[in-house]
C-alpha cells in the first residue's frame, strides 16, 4: 500500500466525516492506496481538538498555510463555507498539493471557473466531493441508462431533499447567508448531488425554468437575538436536454424544507421500454420497470455491491459513511491512474456545469422565464 499523506482545511461536518473515513480504510480489500491524516487546519480551537484522537495526525494550526507548508502533506481536502472557496483552493493548487474540493466549487460561476483554470495552470489532480452516486443503487441506474434497453427516454428526475430548515428555532450559520453561501443558495448546497450524474451521462440541460423558493427571513442568531436569512431553500429546475437525438424533460429539485425528509437523494429514468429508479430511502433496494403487454415496477435488495470490495457482507446495507470512503477510494486511485473502468468522482469540469446550471436558474427565477444555456 502506498500512504498518501492527507491535510483537512475545515475539520467541521465534513472534515470529521472524512477523518473517520480514513479510520477504517482496513474495510477495503482492493485498494493500492492508504490515505493517512497528518495535518488539519481550522480557526476554531475545540474543532482543532478533536482531531487528537487520529494518532497520525501531527500537525493542528489555525492558519491553513501551514498546513500547505508541510512536506508530508500531498492531497488536501477543503471543507470550508463557500466565499472561502476560490481562495483556499487556488492557494492549495499553487502551493503544489492536489485537492480534493468541497462542491459547489466557488460562491458563483465566475470563482469556479478561476479555480478551473487554476488547476490547469498548475496541473495538479483536481476532483471535487459528491458521495451519492458511489452507491450501489445510483451505479445500477447509471447503467441502466447506459445499456439502451430503456427504449426512447420519456423524463428523468434528480434530486436531494432534507428538512433541516423546517425547524424555524434552528439557529442561523452560514449556510443561510448569501455573502457566505452564495447567492445560489440551496442550488450550491445540494445542486452537486442533483445534477452529478446527469453531468456524468451527458444530459446538460440546454434550457430550464426554475421555481426558487426562500425559507424563514429570520432565525435565531445564536446570541438571543434574530439575524436577517436571505437564501434560497428549494430549488426546482424544469429542464430540457437531449438524450439520443431528443429532447427530454429533465427535473432536478433541490429542497431544504421539504417536509418529512431526513437526507433523501433520489434518481428516476423513465423510458418507453424500461426504467430504473433508486432512492437513499431505501438504500438497498433498486426498483426497475419492464415494459411489455404487462408493466411491472420489479423491486431488489442489492446489499453491499460497491465498486471497491470491502470485507462487508454482501448482505449488507449500505450508508452515507460508506459511500463517502468509496469516493475517497476512487479519488486515490484515480490520481495513481488506477481507477480502470470505475465511476470516478467530479471533475472540475463538472462542477463548473453544475456552476451554468444555477446561474442559469437565477437568471430564470429573476426574468419569470425559461433561460437556454
Ligand atoms: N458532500 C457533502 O455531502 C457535503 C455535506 C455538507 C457540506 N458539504 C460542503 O462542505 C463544505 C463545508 O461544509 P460543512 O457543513 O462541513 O461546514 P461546517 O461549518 O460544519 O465546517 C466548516 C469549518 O470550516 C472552518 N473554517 C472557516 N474558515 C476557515 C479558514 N479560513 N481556515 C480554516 N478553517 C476554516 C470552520 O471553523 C468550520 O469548522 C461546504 O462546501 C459544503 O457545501 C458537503
Amino acid at each position: 500500500m502506498k500512504t498518501i499523506g492527507i491535510g483537512i482545511i475545515g475539520g467541521g461536518l465534513m472534515g470529521r466525516e472524512m477523518a473517520s473515513a480514513f479510520g477504517r480504510w482496513c474495510a477495503l480489500t482492493d485498494v493500492e492506496v492508504q490515505p493517512e491524516l497528518v495535518a488539519v487546519a481550522d480557526l476554531v480551537e475545540d474543532v482543532r481538538n478533536w482531531f487528537q484522537r487520529v494518532p497520525s495526525c501531527k500537525q493542528l494550526t489555525a492558519d491553513y498555510k501551514e498546513l500547505l507548508a508541510n512536506p508530508a502533506v500531498d492531497v488536501v481536502y477543503v471543507a470550508v463555507p463557500h466565499n472561502l472557496h476560490e481562495k483556499i483552493y487556488i492557494d492549495v493548487l499553487e502551493a503544489g498539493k492536489d485537492l480534493f474540493a468541497e462542491k459547489p466549487f466557488g460562491i458563483d460561476l465566475a470563482s469556479a471557473k478561476n479555480i478551473l483554470d487554476a488547476g490547469k495552470r498548475t496541473g495538479r489532480f483536481v476532483r471535487c466531493s459528491s458521495e451519492f452516486p458511489f452507491f450501489p443503487g445510483a451505479q445500477r441506474v447509471i447503467a441502466a441508462a447506459k445499456s439502451g434497453k430503456l427504449g426512447r427516454v420519456l423524463q428523468v428526475v434528480s434530486g436531494f431533499h432534507h428538512s433541516s430548515d423546517l425547524d424555524a428555532t434552528k439557529p442561523a450559520n452560514w449556510k443561510r447567508f448569501s455573502r457566505t453561501c452564495g447567492e445560489i443558495g440551496v442550488l450550491g448546497d445540494l445542486g452537486m448531488h442533483a445534477c452529478h450524474i446527469p453531468l456524468r451521462l451527458g444530459w446538460r440541460p440546454q434550457r430550464l425554468f426554475a421555481q426558487l423558493q426562500k425559507g424563514y427571513p429570520q432565525r435565531p442568531d445564536g446570541k438571543g437575538g434574530m439575524t436577517a436569512c436571505d437564501t434560497w431553500d428549494n430549488a426546482m429546475l424544469h429542464c430540457w436536454t437531449t438524450i439520443d437525438g431528443n429532447e427530454v424533460p429533465m427535473r432536478l429539485e433541490m429542497k431544504r424544507l421539504a417536509p418529512g425528509e431526513t437526507d433523501t437523494w433520489f434518481l428516476e429514468v423513465l423510458g418507453t421500454e424500461g426504467g430504473a429508479r433508486y432512492s437513499t430511502k431505501e438504500p438497498k433496494t433498486l426498483w426497475l420497470f419492464e415494459g411489455g403487454k404487462e408493466q411491472y415496477w420489479k423491486k431488489t435488495d442489492l446489499g453491499f455491491g460497491m465498486s471497491f470490495k470491502t470485507v462487508t457482507g454482501g448482505i449488507f446495507e449500505p450508508g452515507f459513511p460508506d459511500v463517502i470512503q468509496q469516493m475517497w477510494a476512487a479519488f486515490l486511485m484515480e490520481r495513481e491512474g488506477k481507477l480502470a473502468d470505475r465511476f470516478g468522482c467530479a471533475t472540475p469540469e463538472e462542477a463548473v456545469g453544475t456552476q451554468e446550471i444555477f446561474a442559469a436558474a437565477l437568471a430564470s427565477q429573476s426574468s419569470g422565464q425559461a433561460v437556454s444555456l
